[in-house]
C-alpha cells in the first residue's frame, strides 16, 4: 500500500497535491512519501516477528538520499552499503555503525580501512582475496573486522539477467563448494572475527522458491561448518523481495518471506541480518513529470515528457515497466508511445501503452520509482541531476536540489594547452 492517490481528482504524495510540488519545484521531481517508507518498514519489522534476533539493514543503493535514510532510521533500520560513500551517507543520518554491513567485490584498501576506522558492524567478504587482504589491514592496525563469508549458492534466482546475482557465473560471493575450505582459511586469520555466511541471490524476486532454496543451502553450509569446528553466530540473509510495478499484479508478500524464513531458519541459533531495499522504497516514490508535446507517429501518438533515461533508466536499463498515470486525469484514455527528450531510441519509457489521455502540459507520474530511481539517475545529454522531494502529511520539502547542468560544467576543466 501506498500514499499516491487521487483526491478530487488530483493525485496527492499523502495531503500535498503533485501539481503544488511541480510548480514549486519544477519538473522532473522525485517524489517519496514519508508515510509509505514507515509503513513499508513496519510491514517487513512485523513479517519477521517470529525472527527472535535480527538487523534489518537498508539496502542504501537503492535510495540513498540522507532524508530517506533518517526516516529509515529511526524506524530501527540500519544500512547495507556497498562503497564508503554510501557509508558516509547512512552515518551522517544517524545510523549507528554497529547497525552498518558493507558488501561488494571491490571494497577497496581505502574504503576497507575507512569502514574499519568508522567501527562498522560487519563486512561481508566477497573473496578469500579480499578477506586475505581486510584480515591484513585490520590486524595492522590492531583492530578486528567482524565479518561473514558471501556465499554464491548457484541458484537462478528467475530475475532479470543483470540483477541476478546468486548464479555460479556471477561475480559475487564464493562458490558454496569452496566454501568450507576458504571459510577455514580465513578464520584463522588475525584481524578478523569470521562469524557466519551471507547470500543474496537477486533483486525484484517475483518468487520464493528460489530464495528457500538459498537459504536451504545455506542452512545445511553452516552445519558443516559447526562440524568443523567453527562458531556460526550470523547469517545475512541480503534482500530481494519484489514489489508488483502493475496494477494488480500479486508478488509474495512480505509476510509470506517472513514466515518461509523463520520456518527454514528455526534452528539455526543465529542473528539473521536482512538487507531489504526495493521492498522498502520502491513503491514510497514516484516520478512527476510534464509532457513537453504529443507528436503524431505512424501508429501510435508519441507522449514526449520531460523526464528521460537519464533521470529514470530502468527501462532502458531492463526494459523495465513503470506504470504511467496523469496527475488530473480525465475519463479519457490513449494509446501512445511514451518516451522522453534524449537522442536515443534508448530513451523509450514505453511503446504502444494504454494509458490516461495527456496533452502538451499535463502533469503525469511513473509509478515504484523510490528504488533505484534518481539514485541511478546520470547527467546524459547535459540535462543536469533530477530533483528529489519528500512529503509528510501536508508539507513537503526539496530533499535533494536539481543539480543544474551549468553547475557540472562548472566542475570541468579545459587545460592551458588547449587554450
Ligand atoms: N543486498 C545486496 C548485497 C544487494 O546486492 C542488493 C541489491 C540488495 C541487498 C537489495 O536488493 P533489493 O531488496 O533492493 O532487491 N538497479 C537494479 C537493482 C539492482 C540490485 C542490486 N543489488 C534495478 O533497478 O532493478
Amino acid at each position: 500500500m501506498d500514499h499516491f492517490a487521487l483526491n478530487g481528482g488530483v493525485m496527492h504524495a499523502e495531503d500535498v497535491p503533485l501539481p503544488e510540488i511541480a510548480e514549486v519545484v519544477g519538473t522532473p521531481v522525485y517524489v517519496y512519501s514519508r508515510a509509505t517508507l514507515e509503513r513499508h518498514a513496519q510491514v517487513f519489522r512485523d513479517a519477521l516477528a517470529d525472527v527472535p534476533d535480527k538487523l534489518i539493514a537498508f539496502a542504501v543503493k537503492s535510495n540513498p538520499n540522507l532524508a530517506v535514510l533518517k526516516v529509515l532510521g529511526a524506524q530501527g533500520m540500519g544500512a547495507d552499503v556497498v562503497s564508503v560513500g554510501e557509508m558516509r551517507r547512512a552515518l551522517a543520518a544517524g545510523i549507528a555503525p554497529e547497525m552498518i554491513v558493507f558488501s561488494g567485490v571491490g571494497k577497496t584498501a581505502a574504503e576497507m580501512t575507512a569502514a574499519l576506522e568508522a567501527g562498522i558492524g560487519q563486512f561481508n567478504i566477497e573473496s578469500e582475496e579480499e578477506g586475505l587482504e581486510l584480515a591484513a589491514i585490520a590486524a595492522a592496525k590492531g583492530l578486528t573486522a567482524q565479518c561473514t563469508l558471501r556465499i554464491n549458492p548457484d541458484v537462478d534466482a528467475g530475475t532479470h539477467d543483470k540483477i541476478s546475482t546468486g548464479k555460479a557465473d556471477n561475480k559475487f560471493g564464493v562458490p558454496i563448494s569452496e566454501a568450507g575450505q576458504i571459510f577455514g582459511k580465513l578464520a584463522g586469520l588475525p584481524g578478523v572475527n569470521l562469524r557466519g555466511v551471507a547470500v543474496h541471490i537477486g533483486s525484484q524476486l517475483a518468487d520464493l522458491a528460489p530464495l528457500e532454496t538459498a537459504f536451504e543451502k545455506l542452512g545445511a553450509l553452516v552445519a558443516a561448518l559447526r562440524s568443523a569446528g567453527h562458531t556460526i553466530t550470523h547469517v545475512d540473509l541480503g534482500g530481494g523481495l519484489g514489489v508488483p510495478y502493475r496494477m494488480g499484479e500479486v508478488l509474495p508478500a512480505p509476510a509470506e518471506y517472513g514466515a518461509m524464513v523463520a520456518r527454514v531458519t528455526k534452528d539455526w541459533g543465529v542473528k539473521l541480518i536482512f538487507e531489504p531495499g526495493r521492498v522498502i522504497a520502491g513503491n514510497a516514490g514516484v516520478l512527476l513529470t510534464r509532457v513537453v508535446r504529443v507528436k503524431r507517429g505512424i501508429k501510435d501518438p508519441f507522449v514526449i515528457v520531460d523526464a528521460a533515461m537519464n533521470d529514470l533508466a530502468r527501462p532502458a536499463l531492463y526494459g523495465a515497466y513503470h506504470h504511467f498515470e496523469a496527475v488530473e486525469p480525465s475519463a479519457a484514455q490513449m494509446t501512445a508511445n511514451i518516451v522522453g527528450p534524449i537522442c536515443e531510441t534508448g530513451d523509450t519509457f514505453a511503446m504502444g501503452r494504454e494509458c490516461d489521455a495527456l496533452e502538451a502540459g499535463d502533469l503525469a507520474v511513473f509509478r515504484t520509482a523510490g528504488a533505484y530511481g534518481a539514485t541511478m539517475a546520470s547527467s546524459y545529454n547535459s540535462r543536469g541531476f533530477v530533483a528529489e522531494v519528500l512529503v509528510d502529511g501536508d508539507r513537503f520539502a526539496v530533499v535533494a536540489d536539481r543539480i543544474e547542468a551549468g553547475a557540472i560544467m562548472d566542475a570541468e576543466r579545459v587545460p592551458e594547452w588547449l587554450l
